[in-house]
């Protein structure tokens, strides 16, 4: 039995450590997990009842093409029904993304560092990635455009970009998309949107008025609090979005997230109590760094990257040893070596976090920069 070439060299996806497996390893009784940047405040109490008033229909396949769902995020954000897409979390949806326009020979352009679903599900179609270097921990956009070539068929630009959680602004992505050419398909994945305060934040789907290369991505894993249903979604205009559906499975969201996202989104308070609480958290943090003498990039999501100065291997395991798990920056999902990405919990996570991260960098010793 012999794969695909050209699939051979790709790692298998690591995902952050089991709180049990934490738990049994070290001995220990409290562990907090940051490291998926997941919504330490679950989710809405009608998503949960929504799924207890679904068990009845565990023999009946899930409605294929999303109707109810469908129409709710259409009202929500004032497009067309014909304007989304599904997926089994926005991870599927860019698979399916990647899957109708890529083709081996074909060029697809992403920052470096970014979220790896990009290339990972590039490389799978024998696409060819170019990364583009991050500057200052942001996409570089116009180095991002010099790269385009009759070939290349996707950028992909995330924003908030994972895992550094800086923003490119409302007026940066507009002058971008004015030189973008037609023939490329821009995906803007806004994974962590609902989170963000910031009024420099582009409003993608008004874009879409302008710009009919545009496609967004949201889920409802992040500030919704379903991560364990698997359910996000595209949004762009018809055609694109026809496109994708082409390729998409018959049954790929399940009922049970269909159910809950629809409740969860008809709960905006419960998002508006998330976004506050971040945003709290996310100056408690900053703050606490700052007096530990530790830079971090401008955070916009629900996590942060800070540069602990330190071997981030050695931080990630002395952090598990007293009971938080983060993300080392020394994984080559992360990429940055000296830092650790940090998921905003909730005020008692966060008080843990940082009195664990004092600790360990009293314990363990400065690397030059
Ligand atoms: C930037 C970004 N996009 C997409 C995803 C995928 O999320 P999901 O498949 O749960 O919707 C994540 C998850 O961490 C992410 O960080």
């Amino acid at each position: 039995m012999k794969p695909k070439a050209h699939i051979m060299h790709l790692p298998v996806y690591q995902p952050g450590k089991p709180i049990d497996e934490v738990k049994k390893e070290f001995g220990l009784t409290e562990v907090v997990k940051l490291a998926s940047n997941e919504n330490p405040f679950g989710s809405s109490p009608k998503a949960k009842q929504a799924i207890v008033n679904h068990l009845e229909n565990t023999h009946i396949y899930p409605d294929g093409a999303s109707v109810e769902l469908t129409a709710a995020v259409a009202r929500h954000y004032g497009v067309g029904t014909n304007q989304i897409v599904f997926g089994a979390g926005s991870d599927e949806v860019i698979l399916m993304i990647a899957r109708a326009y890529l083709s081996a020979g074909d060029e697809t352009i992403t920052a470096d560092r970014t979220f790896p679903q990009y290339k990972h599900n590039a490389e799978i179609e024998g696409a060819t990635v170019i990364e583009v270097p991050l500057k200052d921990g942001t996409h570089d956009l116009d180095a991002m455009l010099a790269k385009v070539t009759d070939r290349t068929k996707i950028i992909w630009v995330c924003n908030p970009n994972n895992p550094t959680s800086t923003i490119v602004t409302a007026a940066e992505v507009g002058r971008f998309l004015d030189k973008a050419p037609n023939h490329v398909l821009v995906v803007l994945d806004e994974a962590y949107a609902e989170y963000i305060v910031s009024e420099e934040y582009p409003d993608s789907i008004a874009l879409l008025e302008k710009y009919p290369n545009v496609v967004t991505l949201r889920t409802f894993s992040k500030a919704y609090g379903l991560a364990a249903l698997r359910i996000g979604y595209g949004i762009g205009r018809p055609d694109v979005i026809r496109t994708i559906n082409q390729v998409r499975e018959p049954f790929n969201t399940t009922g049970f997230a269909q159910a809950a996202a629809l409740a969860a989104l008809e709960d905006q308070a419960f998002i508006e109590r998330c976004r506050d609480e971040n945003a709290r958290g996310i100056a408690y943090l900053s703050g606490q760094f700052g007096k530990l003498g530790l830079k971090h990039f401008p955070a916009y999501g629900n996590f942060m990257l800070v540069d602990v100065q330190r071997d981030a291997k050695t931080v990630y395991e002395q952090l598990l040893s007293k009971g938080v798990i983060v993300r080392g920056g020394h994984t080559a999902s992360i990429g940055f070596p000296s830092m650790i990405r940090v998921t905003v919990g909730s005020e008692e996570q966060n008080l843990k976090f940082i009195s664990a991260l004092e600790a360990v960098l009293n314990e363990t010793v400065v690397v030059a920069e």
